[in-house]
């Protein structure tokens, strides 16, 4: 699978900028855009199963405490609701994203900011993934400072973690902090399954309030597996008996290399997915 392709390609139907429908190949905004030249402003990912958004509540409120965190003007949340909802309605099963931009003055966030919001057919995914460790000095590791959890822009040393990743054979990156702790993917969540308990790093490290996280976490619960949020050490997950990622694109997919370890997707793994994908059809009532 590639790790990036041409979004214009994939998007289904029209991206709506403010609201306004444009074809995909016409969809642009200002190269005056803080959000372009500086990495300024925040965004959404989120997954649409047969025209209904997962948790879209939970999307908005994250946007809106992203905006809070950047500083930016405080986002019309009922608005871009709708505006995911109509994408997502038109589009179908889908992943629904939406950016809002820092606008045109660095010293006046906010002012012309665009709204783009677009569904795009979900991407093919791998069987499991193979993940690389990577350190990432700029992770927080647990200190709190006030961006911590904003899903803003600046992705970029995210994605050069999991192109150098994929450059060297694996499918994406596992980001290890300074200190030695396990955080997340580049785009995704981590846990794993140790003698039955299922882990996953505690929001407290600095890792992105992740929603599927979240979901697995009461699905787990819901099936009656004991969950253990921490401040874990590489070694917990290298050593765990069952490894999985969890994303919206991604959902739960099972992780069968960490460098030189393997681990098998067991029954632990085949009972999260169902539970997750039984939690996901009770909400949306599918
Ligand atoms: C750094 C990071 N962690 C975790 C996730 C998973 O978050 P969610 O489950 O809300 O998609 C993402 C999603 O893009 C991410 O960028």
């Amino acid at each position: 699978m590639p790790l990036l392709y041409a979004w214009h390609m994939a998007v289904v139907g029209s991206v709506l900028i403010d609201g306004e429908p444009f074809a995909p190949e016409d969809a642009s905004i200002s190269v005056f855009d803080i959000g372009f030249q500086r990495g300024y402003g925040c965004f959404e990912a989120m997954r649409s199963y047969g025209g209904s958004i997962f948790r879209l509540e939970a999307h908005l409120e994250r946007l809106g405490r992203s905006a809070a965190k950047l500083h930016m003007p405080e986002p019309d949340r009922e608005t871009i609701g709708v505006w995911c909802r109509s994408v997502a309605d038109a589009a179908g099963e889908s992943v629904v994203r939406a950016f809002i931009s820092g606008g045109t003055d660095a010293k006046a966030p906010g002012t012309n900011s665009r709204i783009v919001v677009f569904a795009e057919a979900v991407p093919p995914m791998p069987e499991a993934l193979a993940l690389q460790t990577s350190v990432a000095p700029w992770h927080t590791d647990g200190e709190w400072f006030e961006l911590t959890g904003a899903k803003g822009l600046s992705y970029g040393f995210n994605l050069v973690a999991s192109l150098v990743a994929v450059q060297a054979g694996f499918d994406d990156a596992l980001l290890i902090g300074r200190r030695g702790h396990v955080l997340e993917g580049p785009t995704f969540s981590i846990g794993w399954v140790s003698d039955g308990i299922f882990h996953t790093p505690a929001i407290e490290i600095g890792i992105l309030e992740s929603i599927t996280r979240r979901a697995v976490i009461d699905a787990a619960e819901g099936i009656g597996m004991t969950v253990r949020e921490g401040i874990y050490n590489v070694e917990a997950v290298m050593d765990a008996d069952e490894v999985v990622a969890m994303s919206t694109v991604r959902e739960i997919l099972p992780v069968t290399r960490i460098d030189l370890e393997t681990y098998r997707p067991g029954v632990a793994t085949s009972r999260l997915r169902e539970a997750f994908t039984a939690l996901v059809e009770r909400e949306l009532g599918l």
